[in-house]
């Protein structure tokens, strides 16, 4: 008889027992006696593993002394109630076979914890200890509730260019895209690099942000969400700055900032219901191991309305904190993540979403007050992680919006196919953009980003 090959994660669950059932995985401990030893089994579909019991009596020694942490088993045996305390199902195993041993003597996961500094050295391998196989299952629900989110909602899935011509966020932080010869450069008469020889015929780069894109797709399918990796060259050195990360962008037509503010608030909020549901057994390990307050925190989110100030407002919170900042607290500066989190943390003691920040810091494409000061920007702030979302009302009047790129010095020329949109069937329109390692912060209570993408591009970083 055949032995079908079953998901820990499935067995564990299973009320069926005395059933012949195959399962393969990776040891994680082995314990026992002369007679039995008792293997923990893990297959990444679950954080719990499952308990092998085998009867030393009808293996050869060698097979029981290679079955150490780290090797791939591949059991056939049968699913039987268990005699023993802390598992409620087990396998008796019939036969055992090792896909590939590892040594005990330079396997490095062995049965003691590792400090998270340690296992960002061994990428490759930290997939295979509770904690990332944790995090990553979570990433992973989370990506798919994204796109559920949005799919239910009548927003389509709009994949924008990975290449391109523009600095969409005019912050200048852009990985140059090139082939040509870096020792000997094509030059203008000028003595400049002629990158009318480049590829694509100009300068281009990776994108810093979808959302110039997204508008186009959004001003004729009403509702489009970017989700993909984005790329800025800012030299941070910090826990929440990634070089490569990944970032959700909708963008709706027809959508004012009030809308725009109901959308982030309730897609943030479906977002950790759905882990708290989907992904409980994780949770509650991240929870035990790393952040006490981490459920409580996620059901404080999705239970209370997140507060809606502008940045006046804010600037004026900041002013009477009565609290020495390190960074100076003034109308038409920007907020610091000290400021962000003193507002969160301390004042509103909630998330906060601020609105009508001044023009000067902010993005051309945000829609202009009538005050001459402010735009409609938005950003929404999270406890622990400061900005989790960056967006805003668009500037959806021609003649507005190219003022203000020529006010600005971006070339005209190079955004003549953004300016047609307010040309031809114009609509008020608004976005947002998510960043995705952020959240995902947020949502396994881990400190560091470094810890919530598989491999982290930072700053003399990019090994793996
Ligand atoms: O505020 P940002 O720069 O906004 C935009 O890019 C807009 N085009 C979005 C839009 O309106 N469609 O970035 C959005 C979010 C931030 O709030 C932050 O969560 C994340 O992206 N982010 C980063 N995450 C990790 N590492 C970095 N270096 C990040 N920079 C921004
Ligand atoms: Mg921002």
């Amino acid at each position: 008889m055949k032995y079908k090959r079953n998901f820990v994660k499935d067995l564990l669950k299973s009320s069926k027992v005395d059933l012949d059932i195959n399962v393969k995985g990776w040891v994680r401990t082995k314990r026992g006696n002369k007679q039995v030893a008792f293997v923990a089994l893990n297959d990444g579909s679950t954080i719990n593993n499952i308990q092998i019991v085998i009867d030393v009596a009808n293996f050869n020694e060698e097979l029981i002394r290679d079955i150490t942490t780290g090797a791939s088993l591949s059991v056939n045996g049968k699913l039987v109630k268990s005699m023993g305390k802390g598992q409620n199902i087990e396998i008796l195993a019939n036969e055992v076979e090792i896909y590939g041993t590892a040594d005990p003597e330079t396997y490095p996961l062995q049965k003691k914890g590792h400090t998270l500094e340690f296992l960002r050295e061994i990428a490759h391998l930290r997939f295979r200890t509770n904690t990332f196989g944790a995090i990553f299952r979570i990433r992973h629900a989370m990506s798919f509730a994204i796109h559920k989110y949005f799919n239910d909602r009548n927003f389509y899935y709009l994949h924008t260019p990975i290449v391109t011509g523009s600095d969409a966020e005019g912050a200048g932080e852009m990985f140059r895209v090139t082939n040509l010869d870096m020792m000997n450069p094509p030059k203008t008469d000028e003595g400049k690099i002629d990158y009318s020889k480049d590829f694509f015929g100009k300068e281009t780069n990776l994108t810093v942000s979808g959302q110039l894109e997204g508008e186009l797709g959004a001003t004729a399918l009403s509702n489009i969400y970017t989700f993909g990796p984005t790329f800025r060259a800012e030299n941070s050195n910090t826990p929440r700055h990634l070089a490569e990360f990944w970032m959700i962008e909708p963008e709706m037509a027809f959508y004012d900032i009030h809308d725009n503010m109901d959308l982030a608030e309730d897609f943030l909020k479906f977002l950790i219901s759905y882990a708290l549901e989907n992904c409980k057994d994780d949770i509650e390990f991240l929870n035990k191991m790393y952040d006490k307050e981490l459920i409580e925190r996620l059901n404080f989110i999705v239970e209370n309305k997140f507060e809606r100030i502008s940045y006046t407002e804010a600037i004026e919170v900041l002013e009477k904190a009565g609290q020495k900042f390190e960074f100076p607290v003034k109308w038409g500066y920007d907020l610091q993540s000290e400021h962000e989190r003193y507002l969160v943390e301390k004042h509103y003691k909630k998330p906060v979403m601020v609105t009508d920040y001044p023009a000067i810091i902010k993005a051309f494409y945000m829609k202009q007050n009538d005050d001459g000061k402010t735009v409609r920007a938005l950003d929404v702030l999270f406890p622990r992680i400061g900005e989790i979302i960056g967006g805003s009302q668009r500037e959806e009047i021609y003649d507005k919006l190219k003022g203000k790129i020529n006010e600005m010095g971006i070339p005209e020329e190079e955004m003549w196919w953004y300016l047609e949109t307010r040309k031809f069937g114009t609509v008020p329109h608004s976005g947002f953009g998510l960043g995705f390692e952020r959240f995902i912060l947020f949502v396994t209570g881990m400190s560091n980003i470094r810890d919530v993408i598989p491999f982290p591009r930072t700053p003399k970083n990019a090994e793996f």
